[in-house]
């Protein structure tokens, strides 16, 4: 058991495919994760077996407790064109922006991976957003790669390729205590 806790947000995207996989790399590192969906990245949730893991949705009631403890580090993954705008304009009109815009204003320790198609990504906003969250300290990640210091749109039509390809690994480290 562990005391590191690490929400997972997920959003509307076909690597949301691969949630299980992160919540199990997640606890293999010593964390203990909450999995914060948008609304839009549940079909994909589904069919997953999240091993029991917390899936949180939609705010908490007036009175009721608090439902998770604060987070040592949060992760969003995928993190979609709407998303990546709404958070870096400080949107929290949902739970996972609202934990989100929270996470970057109390400087909590925030790994994403923005995954869009050239089509959304040659809008403007991609560019100044991520510019942005960088800015502000997210540690912004490649889908394809990994890479911490750029990050490609994707072709059409290879959304599924990328999430099968794509490694947890190139996240969670990043994460420890310690590392830049
Ligand atoms: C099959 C499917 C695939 C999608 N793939 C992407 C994607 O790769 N990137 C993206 O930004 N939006 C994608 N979308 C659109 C988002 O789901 C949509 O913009 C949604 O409103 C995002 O909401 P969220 O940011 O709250 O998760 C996809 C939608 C569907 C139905």
């Amino acid at each position: 058991m562990t005391d590191r806790t690490l929400y997972i947000v997920t959003c509307g995207a076909p690597l949301a495919a691969r949630l299980c996989d992160g919540v199990r790399a997640a606890r293999e590192r010593g964390w203990n994760p909450y999995v914060i969906p948008t609304d839009a990245a549940l079909p994909w949730l589904a069919d997953q077996d999240l091993a029991g893991v917390p899936v949180l949705t939609g705010n908490r009631k007036p009175g009721e407790p608090k439902r998770t403890p604060k987070a040592d580090a949060v992760v969003v993954a995928p993190l979609t064109f709407n998303s990546l705008n709404a958070w870096a304009n400080g949107n929290a009109n949902t739970y996972p922006l609202t934990i989100l815009c929270a996470a970057l204003g109390a400087r909590t320790p925030t790994a994403a991976v923005p995954f869009a198609k050239h089509d959304l990504a040659g809008h403007p906003a991609w560019l100044a957003s991520l510019a942005v969250l960088r800015y502000a300290g997210v540690r912004i990640i490649d889908p394809h790669d990994g890479s911490p210091s750029s990050v490609r749109p994707l072709e059409s039509g290879t959304g599924d390729q990328v999430s099968s390809d794509f490694q947890w690994a190139w996240i969670l480290p990043s994460l420890d205590e310690g590392s830049d």
